[in-house]
């Protein structure tokens, strides 16, 4: 990096390219110490500059340029210029082929970002602007180019060389080198090529499209992990069947590759037919994934491969509409995952994630629209704004059209851009245009920041039979997205609804003015403006209403209850989702008086209403296990302390303890008998109802562990013995690491010993650690990080121990007197000069600062100074310290 301050890049300043890449001809020459490269670009200006002849420029990073030829010519060297990240050729002609030959070394990059080693073999990694890091280019994703890839290698490191496309030569060059040929018929952006060269095998089956195609399908891995690829394998044949099924997209080439990576920023990319992924999501027996890892595979694979059609086929015109590929995808993850388990558990699911993660992130110092106006790394802008909040704005087009004008909208939207590199707007008016809807207003959902909140007020007119249902809407936080000072405007809300009577069942849900009777299911009300009244007409009693039904739109929502409405509708209402909902506010209610009452010092007490409700969820035989654990699961102390004024991580921590214990408490016979009826339980039934059982089992160990008694401290640790899966192995080991105990101590060495060589259970047992919550488990977080198996070369290692530690365990994490703080900024400039892309999601850990106490808060605006005084810090880290920092008007 250069010492200048860097620039922020402005969606507003989006231009077409003045030069096309028609094709790009790539030759490797992978070698131990350097690679060569080798492209040759056919280059033609953009039409309408024709007469002028703008410069050339392309960039290019960390690259060594060797020669520069102009239609076979070398080009002598006051033709071009190599400097600043860039290669300029003034006035090329209108149309010519430019070759460049370059030196990289993968060896030396430990920012994963490019060409770079991972456990010996080579790999690359492209988006966002990775590409650039291998040869000069327009590296932007509105260029689209026909790729082919040539690599040579040695045969004994590089038995296998794969990359985007079809191979269509192989040759034995003698001397102990070997070549292969890729041609991708498809164009694209060059944040999708994809090379990978090493020792590896491949776990093979096929597909055969409803075309008739049969598709080859390889998950390549290392040698060792052979046997643990059919679940990846399985899953994507689901995932590709489903895309037939659900959306009538197939498949476009013969082959589909899939490779496992030890050393990977994110969970996977989509590169065309050759998929990277983190080994994490793709490596699976039951011994050493939990279910929810299963479930994570699945659902990865499943996002992968559906951006072949959503992300590859149809691209981004610049990286500002991320969103139009990935809120898409996940939306489209969802709605796999749902179909394939259940629908209910997956929603809830993926509302947790949203309200944990990106709730806090909209409220913090990098809030910004799911369509951003700036950046300056793009990398720092894979957020879960971008991704989770994305899929919910998707999710919404869903509830508007229904699934059927939803169909119809992504029909026109391929039909009209298959094979283009659009925009968030060109998605959303395929979606207007199909569904005959206006939805211009619907549109600020991509221009805003900030979580909306919804409130709602209800009142019964008995003579009329009349209810009427009034709902506001506005931005309570202040605007925190950096370029925006306008203020936000109403936005197009579904809120999915419906109302119970005193029993629980469905009314009639009739607005006033119509004349058919409405429909006992739920309904979506359109709230357009910031306060609107709905009247329900033809009801006998007061209802109690329902609403935001499957959370049909991502904002907070707020409504005067009673506790006892709550309890009502945590046992009854229809929607499994609102259920659970009910039960979250009722106990994050309870929880918050308790932080209160605990912060003041004084003796906490349980409301016998809310253990009354959860001994109910106990003996529900109408909820599966899995909705279960959920329903019986308190809301996490990150969603609490978002509820909180000045969040106070020891009080939140002392409440929730405290309510745990209590429950467990009370309903100590049921949760044991629970739990041995799960122990018991044959393993012979079907895969679903034995994850459910897997799930509420070890739900009831957890609280039965909190009355620290030697029965279950015993159950623990035979379970920890006995398990015949990592879910309950898990399950144990993590319970026992709460402990001070010899059960604990023995069983965290022993899974040292028999996890050692398998790096992703070694995640599991720093992770596991990390999560204590033990007094000392910050002590033993430092000796963990001194652990010779720890590195923060590794970005799963480093997740494990510094991302658990620091973002999963609040109590700890938030200590008084500040070591936590000071760790996470150690640990971050640190890694901040071998891989700012990991050091930048590190240090956006800090962003919630000011939501502390005054203490709390001047030692943490003191790490963060400290990370961003580093001398040579990185552009990422830069953007994320420059925007916690920055001053506030309020
Ligand atoms: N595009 C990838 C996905 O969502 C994520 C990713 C981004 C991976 C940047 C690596 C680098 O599937
Ligand atoms: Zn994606």
């Amino acid at each position: 990096m250069s010492s200048e301050k860097p620039q922020a890049v402005l969606r507003e300043d989006y231009c077409p390219p003045d030069y096309w890449i028609d094709s790009a001809d790539l030759s490797f020459d992978l070698g131990e110490e350097e690679t060569q490269v080798r492209a040759r670009l056919e280059i033609f200006r953009r039409e309408d500059l024709i007469g002028d002849s703008p410069p050339l420029i392309l960039v290019g990073e960390e690259l060594e340029c060797l020669e520069v030829r102009l239609d076979g010519e070398v080009l002598p060297a006051h033709r071009y210029r190599v400097a600043d990240d860039e290669l300029r050729i003034d006035s090329p002609p209108e149309r010519f082929q430019l070759e460049t030959r370059v030196r990289i070394k993968p060896h030396e990059n430990t920012a994963l970002s490019g060409l770079y080693r991972t456990s010996g073999n080579f790999c690359t990694q492209c988006e966002a602007m990775g590409f650039r890091r291998i040869t000069y280019f327009l590296d932007r994703p509105d260029v689209m180019a026909r790729f082919s890839t040539t690599i040579t290698a040695d045969k004994a490191s590089c038995p296998v060389m794969l990359s985007n496309g079809n191979r269509v030569e192989a040759e034995d060059l003698g001397g102990g080198r070997h070549r292969v040929r890729w041609e991708d018929p498809f164009p694209k952006p060059s944040y999708l090529f994809a090379l990978v060269a090493g020792d590896l095998r491949a776990h093979r089956g096929s597909f055969k499209t409803s075309g008739g195609r049969e598709v080859a399908l390889e998950i390549w891995v290392e040698p060792q992990n052979i046997d643990k690829c059919e679940h990846a394998l399985a899953s994507l044949q689901r995932a590709m069947a489903w895309d037939e099924r659900v959306f009538g997209l197939e498949y476009d080439l013969d082959i589909y590759m899939i490779v496992a990576v030890n050393d990977f920023n994110m969970g996977a990319m989509e590169n065309k037919g050759l998929n990277v992924f983190n080994s994490k999501y793709v490596l699976a027996l039951p011994s050493t994934a939990t279910d929810a890892d299963y479930e994570g595979i699945e659902r990865v694979i499943g996002h992968e491969y559906f951006h072949n059609w959503t992300g590859n086929r149809v691209t981004c015109r610049d990286w500002f509409q991320l969103t139009l590929k990935e809120g898409l995808t996940v939306f489209r993850d969802q709605q796999f995952g749902a179909d394939m388990s259940s629908a209910a558990v997956t929603r809830i699911e993926d509302v947790k994630i949203l309200r944990a993660a990106q709730f806090a992130e909209d409220s913090g110092p990098m809030s910004h629209p799911i369509r951003p106006d700036s950046y300056i790394s793009m990398d720092n802008f894979y957020t879960s704004t971008v991704y989770n909040k994305g899929a919910e704005v998707i999710r919404m087009y869903h509830t508007l059209l229904g699934a059927e004008g939803f169909r119809r909208g992504m029909d026109l939207y391929f039909e009209r851009h298959d094979g283009a590199a659009v925009t968030c707007d060109d998605f959303r008016d395929a979606m207007a245009t199909a569904g005959e809807r206006d939805l211009s207003q619907f549109g600020r959902w991509y221009s805003q920041a900030g979580t909306p909140l919804v409130e709602a007020e209800g009142s019964f007119d008995s003579e009329a039979g009349c209810y009427s249902l009034t709902l506001k809407q506005s931005f309570p936080e202040p605007d925190q997205s950096a370029t925006r000072e306008i203020p936000r405007q109403a936005l197009h809300i579904p809120v999915a609804m419906g109302l119970l009577n005193s029993s629980g069942e469905d009314l009639t849900v009739r607005l006033e003015g119509e004349s058919a009777p409405g429909e006992t299911q739920t309904r979506v009300l359109e709230l357009t403006q910031s306060q609107q009244t709905f009247i329900f007409t033809g009801l006998s009693q007061a209802p109690i209403p329902s609403l935001l039904r499957g959370f049909s739109a991502p904002v907070r929502f707020k409504m005067e209850r009673s506790r006892e409405e709550l309890a009502f509708l945590m046992g009854r209402d229809s929607d499994s989702f609102s259920r659970w909902d009910a039960g979250q506010q009722l106990a994050l209610d309870l929880l918050l008086d308790l932080a209160k009452t605990s912060a003041r010092g004084e003796a906490m007490a349980l409301d016998p209403l809310y253990a009354e409700a959860f001994g109910r969820i106990l003996a529900d035989p109408s909820l599966d296990g899995s909705l279960k654990a959920l329903a019986l699961t308190l809301p996490s102390e990150k969603v609490l302390g978002q509820e909180m004024e000045v969040v106070d991580p020891d009080a939140l921590f002392a409440a929730r303890e405290f309510m745990r214990k209590a429950l467990a408490q009370t309903h100590c016979d049921a949760l044991r008998e629970i739990y041995s009826r799960g122990v018991e339980r044959a393993i012979d039934e079907n895969e679903q109802d034995a994850i459910h059982q897997r799930r509420l089992k070890n739900c009831a160990l957890a609280y039965w562990m909190t009355l620290g008694g030697e029965d279950a401290l015993e159950a623990a640790a035979t379970q920890l013995e006995r398990a015949e899966n990592m879910t309950d192995t898990e399950a144990a080991l993590v319970v026992l690491a709460d402990t001070v105990s010899e059960a604990r101590d023995r069983g965290l060495s022993d899974c040292y010993d028999r996890w050692s060589e398998d790096p992703l259970l070694l995640d599991k047992w720093f992770a596991i650690q990390a999560g204590s919550r033990r007094p000392d488990t910050f002590e033993r977080v430092l000796e963990l990080a001194d652990h010779p198996a720890f590195s923060l070369k590794n970005p799963n290692r480093m997740r494990s121990l510094v991302g658990t530690f620091c973002s999963a365990n609040p109590v700890h994490f938030n200590r008084a007197d500040g070591a936590g703080y000071r760790f996470l900024a150690d640990m971050v400039i640190q890694l901040d000069s071998m891989n700012p892309q990991a050091a930048a999601r590190m240090v956006s850990i800090f962003n919630p600062w000011r939501r502390f106490d005054s203490g709390r808060k001047a030692l943490l605006k003191q790490e963060i100074e400290r990370v961003g005084g580093q001398h040579g810090l990185s552009k990422d880290v830069f953007e994320i310290v420059t925007r916690a920092l920055a001053d506030q008007s309020d």
